[in-house]
Parts: structure tokens; C-alpha cells; sequence
């Protein structure tokens, strides 16, 4: 396995790669890897002759006040891991290289971004397109995997491939979690014990809501205040927000298939989220 800083070395390994008529698989991700990466990334072996990973913390995607200087950083560790299932290239930019010194042009989205975690992270998803449009540039991959962990982000991603024509399948892979249910994130890490105990009430919460739902209740507004109660139990948890959405991430007041229940609550200072789409199996 290599691990490549520069773009134009990457650029020079994959095209050999394509030469010799190999497929290529790609996922991106800002490093503190962990099932829920590794999972992506045997999906691409999987499914593909050659893997690529990219690990960049991308400053972009941060806004001021968010936990860009202390996102947890440790390529030793990461390289191990991608090793593991077989990678066979990442791409460990630093800023300059990938970001350059003026960068003047962005991939911005529309309407996709003004629910959810675009509300509550203003500029966050422009960080993303942005940083991923650049890397689909540069990687050229066929298929590019991302977790239904971070789903908005998965619908965006989507929709830009689409509408920026990127020759690129967009290949969705589920939520990955620890035993106790908590969807794994490297944000993880940040909490304190008991935190870490509580958080499992995002997950129960919404899986009752699921059951709730899979009986019949088609209010979105019941179903809504039934996991906000549950999360409140545990008292100092903040929630940012807890919504039912269809895939225009749009707010539904009576829940068909296919919609989405998503929230995002603060334990302490550190932020977590997690979802489930109405109609596919329980995870
Ligand atoms: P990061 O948070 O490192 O996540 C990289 C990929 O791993 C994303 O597609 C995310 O949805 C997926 N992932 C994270 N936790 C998961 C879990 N528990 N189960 C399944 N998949 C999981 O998302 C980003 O990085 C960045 O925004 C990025 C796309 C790399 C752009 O900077």
C-alpha cells in the first residue's frame, strides 16, 4: 500500500492503473478510521480491482468555533488499518496541495443543504461538495462509496455527481454500529464515559420510532415528539434537531416510505447523529 501526498503522483499511479484496464474504487474520508470506514472500504475491494482512500481533515467543511484543530489525527494508526482490508492507495493531502492558496472556485448545492445539518452548519455542505468534487477530479474513480451514516451528505453527493455529470456511481453502504447500537463516528472518541453510556438513547429512541412507525402511525409530528421525549431522558443531552424528511430533505407531516428519520444531538460539547430511512431494514 501506498501513501501518496501529491497529485500529480496520484495522478501518474492511476492512470497506469486505468492503462492496464483495472477498475477503481474510491473512499473518501478525513481519517480516524473505524468499522464504519472500514466497512466502505471492503465494499470497494469488494466490488473493484483497485482502492483508493483518501484522508484529508478538510478545513473547509469546518466553520469557526467547530472542532477542526482537535479533529483526531493519527495517519500511523490509519495506515495500519487500511492495510488490513487491502487498500492499495491513499491520498493524504496536505491543505496547500489539495486547497491551494487562492482557492477562488466552489461547488456549491442547492435547496438539499437547508434542512438538517445544513441548517445547523451553515457553508458545511459547499465545504464538502467542494473538497469532493476536487477529489473525484483528481481520483477519476468508477465507483466512489459513502456511508448512510452521514445520509444527507450521501443524497448531496448524489445529486452533484448528477448534475455535474461526474462519470461516477455513487454507491451507498449502511450504518455501521457498535454493540450497544451507537453508530460508530470518530467523533466518538471525544466522550466521556458516562456520555458514551447515554448516547446509546439516540439510537434506541429512533429504533422505537421505526417500530412505532412499522405499526401503522403516520404522524410525523407524534412520532417526532415520541424520540424527543425519550432522548430528554437523559437530561443535560442538547437536541439540535430531530425531523422526519423526504429525499429533497424536506420536512413530511404524514410518513411514507422512503422518508427519513434523522437527528443530531450534543452530548457534553460533542455533536452526534444518526437516522433511519422508513422501509429498509433495521440496523
Ligand atoms: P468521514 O466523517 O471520515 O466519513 C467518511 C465516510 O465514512 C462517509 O461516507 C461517512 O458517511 C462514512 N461513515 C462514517 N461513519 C460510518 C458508520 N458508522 N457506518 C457507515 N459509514 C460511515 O464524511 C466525511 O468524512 C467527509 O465529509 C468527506 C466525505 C470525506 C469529505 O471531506
Amino acid at each position: 500500500m501506498q501513501v501518496i501526498k501529491k497529485i500529480n503522483d496520484v495522478r501518474k499511479i492511476l492512470n497506469k492503473v486505468r492503462a492496464d484496464s483495472k477498475s477503481i474504487g474510491f473512499v473518501p474520508t478525513m481519517g480516524a478510521l473505524h468499522g464504519g470506514h472500514l466497512h466502505l472500504m471492503k465494499e470497494s475491494k469488494n466490488n473493484n480491482d483497485y482502492t483508493v482512500v483518501s484522508i484529508f481533515v478538510n478545513p473547509i467543511q469546518f466553520s469557526q468555533g467547530e472542532d477542526l484543530s482537535k479533529y483526531p489525527r493519527d495517519l500511523g494508526k490509519d495506515t495500519k488499518l487500511t492495510d488490513s482490508v487491502g487498500v492499495d492507495l491513499i491520498f493524504n493531502p496536505e491543505p496547500e496541495e489539495i486547497l491551494g492558496a487562492d482557492l477562488l472556485a466552489f461547488v456549491d448545492i442547492l435547496k438539499l443543504q437547508d434542512n438538517l445539518c445544513g441548517l445547523s452548519r451553515p457553508g458545511h455542505f459547499k465545504g464538502v461538495c467542494t473538497i469532493v468534487a476536487k477529489l473525484f477530479n483528481i481520483v477519476k474513480p468508477d465507483k466512489a462509496y459513502f456511508g448512510k451514516k452521514d445520509i444527507q451528505q450521501l443524497y448531496i453527493i448524489k445529486k452533484m455527481t448528477k448534475d455535474l455529470n461526474f462519470d461516477i456511481d455513487i454507491i451507498p453502504c449502511d450504518i455501521i454500529r457498535e454493540n450497544d447500537g451507537l453508530a460508530m463516528s470518530s467523533r466518538n472518541q471525544y466522550l466521556s464515559k458516562i456520555e458514551r453510556k447515554d448516547a446509546v438513547i439516540i439510537n434506541k429512541s429512533l429504533k422505537e420510532a421505526v417500530k412505532v412507525i412499522e405499526k401503522g402511525e403516520k404522524s410525523a409530528k407524534f412520532v417526532i415528539s415520541l424520540i424527543k421525549d425519550k432522548i430528554k431522558s437523559v437530561e443535560y443531552s442538547i437536541i439540535d434537531y430531530v425531523k422526519i424528511v423526504n429525499e429533497n430533505m424536506e420536512d413530511v407531516e404524514k410518513i411514507s416510505k422512503g422518508d427519513i428519520i434523522a437527528c443530531a444531538v450534543f452530548f457534553g460539547k460533542t455533536r452526534l447523529i444518526d437516522n433511519y430511512i422508513i422501509g429498509e431494514k433495521i440496523c
